[in-house]
């Protein structure tokens, strides 16, 4: 299962690469005005230093919602390195402009997934990421693991190629859950990636270790 980080912050994708595990970055709108990014010219930089920070696909997100203006906006986040995946919402425009980014040979990431049949559409339409959203799903008391299986054996019975990036991940157990149900990607903050780490019986026990060795010095 390949690892994604869920931010814009450049300090924590810095740290998820220097860790030596992160295989991609994805980031929304929302996750860049929380860094203070506004204007396009300081967006299409800080994905830039993103590219330039961390290795494997960077999902950058277009900020318009209709056919034309989201091809244009595509294709200038597409240019700004050959790792750029646009991330593109599901919606009517964006299918269709996910099937002439997949004619272009553009990677696409289709985000704001919440039903299979939504999945399901956008791997037909040739997306290379399908992103269901699990943590917003369990928000509203429903079973967003559920949502990740189901895609499961849909792309498995008619072996897509679409990857699906499970999203929205608030916990290491969203992880851990994934990771058992066969989500090809998880992208999450960097503080559920570090909770993977922790165990009192670790830290205990290399407590005790650390004592021995000094009575071996
Ligand atoms: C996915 O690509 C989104 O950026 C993200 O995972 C949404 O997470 P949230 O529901 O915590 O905002």
């Amino acid at each position: 299962m390949k690892f994604f980080i869920d931010t814009a912050n450049l300090e924590q994708i810095k740290e998820a690469q220097d860790l030596g595990i992160l295989d991609g970055v994805t980031t929304n709108p929302s996750l860049m005005a929380k860094e203070g990014i506004s204007g396009k010219e300081a967006i299409l930089n800080h994905y830039k230093t993103i590219c330039e920070i961390a290795d494997g696909d960077i999902s950058a997100e277009v900020l318009s919602t209709t056919y034309e203006e989201m091809i244009k906006e595509g294709e200038e986040l597409a240019a700004i390195h050959p790792n750029i995946v646009v991330k593109i919402p599901m919606i009517k425009d964006g299918v269709k402009a996910l099937k002439y980014f997949s004619n272009k040979g553009i990677k696409t990431n289709c985000t704001l997934i919440f039903s299979a049949g939504q999945a399901l559409l956008a791997a037909k339409a040739g997306a290379n990421y399908v992103s269901p959203f699990l943590g917003r799903l369990d928000d509203i008391s429903v079973d967003g693991m559920n949502l990740i299986e189901e895609i499961r054996i849909i792309f498995d019975n008619y072996m897509f190629d679409t990857e699906i990036l499970a999203a929205s991940i608030r916990s290491p157990m969203h992880i851990i859950n994934c990771a058992k149900v066969g989500a090809d990607v998880v992208t999450s903050p960097l503080a559920s990636i570090l909770n993977l780490l922790k165990h009192p019986l670790t830290d205990s026990g290399l407590a005790q270790f650390v004592a021995d060795a000094k009575k071996m010095d």
